[in-house]
Parts: structure tokens; C-alpha cells; sequence
């Protein structure tokens, strides 16, 4: 039997950032989830201190169930890269300072260049996402997705957001920056595997909490 506690009625997605809340709000809904925001009931955000993403995420996700009462969806995410150690990981966010991604992926290349790791070596990295999701009682649910893939240089493509451009999935031609969301994102029908760490982690939660 499984120990997962189901998902359902209403929640609170512990969010201020309206992109992610519109790509939550998407996922639930077949499964007749309905989510209010942390930015639309202005609660506040809490400080991420973890030190990995799955500890952020639960930081975002006990905070919105505290303040709201109800179970409450959070995420965290990011990109490491093999040869900066895993950096940027959890704080890829910060590295893109007044949300420059461009300034942010010319550092990971610069790092790369610093550590004599240049353009023409092999660059491997992943995407991570941890959700979480955390019930007013305290209880608790992990997933994490992965994907592993090479890091281009230049960036090509101008879809997506943040580290799409440099990130060249394993066994694509194309980086996310020139997929289509629905290539990147989408949810396959036929039960096999979602190329973005998101979508991956989402598809553990959807089988193990969420109702068809
Ligand atoms: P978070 O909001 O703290 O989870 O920050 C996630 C960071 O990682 C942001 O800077 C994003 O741009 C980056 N990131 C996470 N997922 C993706 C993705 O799918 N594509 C590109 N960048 C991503």
C-alpha cells in the first residue's frame, strides 16, 4: 500500500512568481486541483536557507501551509554544472543578478574558461527541480526530477527562461531555449518519461498524490 497522502480540494501554491504559478495552476487542473497563490493572498516569502533544493522547497511549502491552512505546492530549481563543482545549483537565481540570464550563463562559461574547461571540451550539467508539498498537520512530500544534458556555448534559442539557452538535453539536437514548451514540458499520455526535471518530478508526485 502506498504511505503517499492524496492531494485534492483546494491549495495554496507557494509562489510569488506569476510564470510558475500559471505552470502549476496548468498541471493541477485535470486533476480538479484548485490553487490560490502566495502572491494573491500576499502572504510573505520566507528566507530560503536550505542547502539543497529539496530543503528550499519544503522551507516555501511549510511556510504557505502555516500561513494559509491549506495544503500547500512549492518548488525549487535550478542548474549545476559538472565542472564548477555543481554550481550554480541552489543559487542560480542569484547568479542572474536584476535577472540577467545572459550575464548569468556568460559567467558559467567564463568559470568554465577560468578552470580550463573552454568552449570546445565537453560541459556537462543538469536541471533540478524538488517539489514539495506540506500539509497544515506537518506532514510532508518529496519528488525530484533530474535531466542531464551538455552545455552550449553561444546560447542558442530565445524560448523558455532563466539557463534554457546553454542547455542541450542528452539525445536532443536542440536546447531548451528552442523547444517548444510542450516539448520541454509536456507530459506524455502513452506513460513515458517528461524531458524537463519539472515535468519529471511532477509525474512522480501526479502518481503518487494526485487522483485521476
Ligand atoms: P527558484 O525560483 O529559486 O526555483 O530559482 C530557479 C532558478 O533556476 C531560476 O534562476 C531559473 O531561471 C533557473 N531554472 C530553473 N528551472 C529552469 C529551467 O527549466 N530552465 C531554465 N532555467 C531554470
Amino acid at each position: 500500500m502506498s504511505q503517499h497522502r492524496r492531494l485534492e480540494g483546494k491549495i495554496l501554491i507557494a509562489t510569488h512568481n506569476a510564470g510558475k504559478l500559471v505552470e502549476m495552476r496548468e498541471l493541477l487542473e485535470p486533476y480538479g486541483v484548485t490553487a490560490v497563490s502566495a502572491g494573491e493572498l500576499q502572504l510573505g516569502e520566507p528566507e530560503e536557507t536550505g542547502l539543497t533544493f529539496a530543503a528550499n522547497a519544503e522551507i516555501k511549502a511549510r511556510a504557505g501551509a502555516e500561513a494559509s491552512g491549506l495544503p500547500s505546492f512549492a518548488d525549487d530549481s535550478g542548474i549545476c554544472v559538472a565542472g564548477l563543482d555543481g554550481a550554480p545549483g541552489i543559487y542560480s537565481a542569484r547568479w542572474a543578478v536584476d535577472k540577467k540570464f545572459d550575464a548569468a550563463m556568460a559567467r558559467i562559461d567564463s568559470e568554465l574558461n577560468a578552470k580550463g574547461i573552454g568552449r570546445d571540451a565537453e560541459r556537462k550539467g543538469w536541471f533540478i527541480s524538488a517539489l514539495c508539498i506540506a500539509w497544515p498537520d506537518g506532514h510532508v512530500e518529496h519528488f525530484e526530477g533530474r535531466i542531464d544534458g551538455d552545455l552550449v556555448w553561444p546560447p542558442r534559442g530565445t524560448a523558455g527562461f532563466g539557463y534554457d539557452p546553454i542547455f542541450l538535453p542528452e539525445g536532443h539536437v536542440r536546447t531548451f531555449g528552442e523547444m517548444t514548451s510542450d516539448e520541454k514540458h509536456g507530459l506524455p499520455t502513452d506513460g513515458s518519461r517528461a524531458l524537463s526535471h519539472r515535468a519529471r518530478a511532477f509525474q512522480d508526485l501526479a502518481k503518487a498524490c494526485l487522483a485521476k
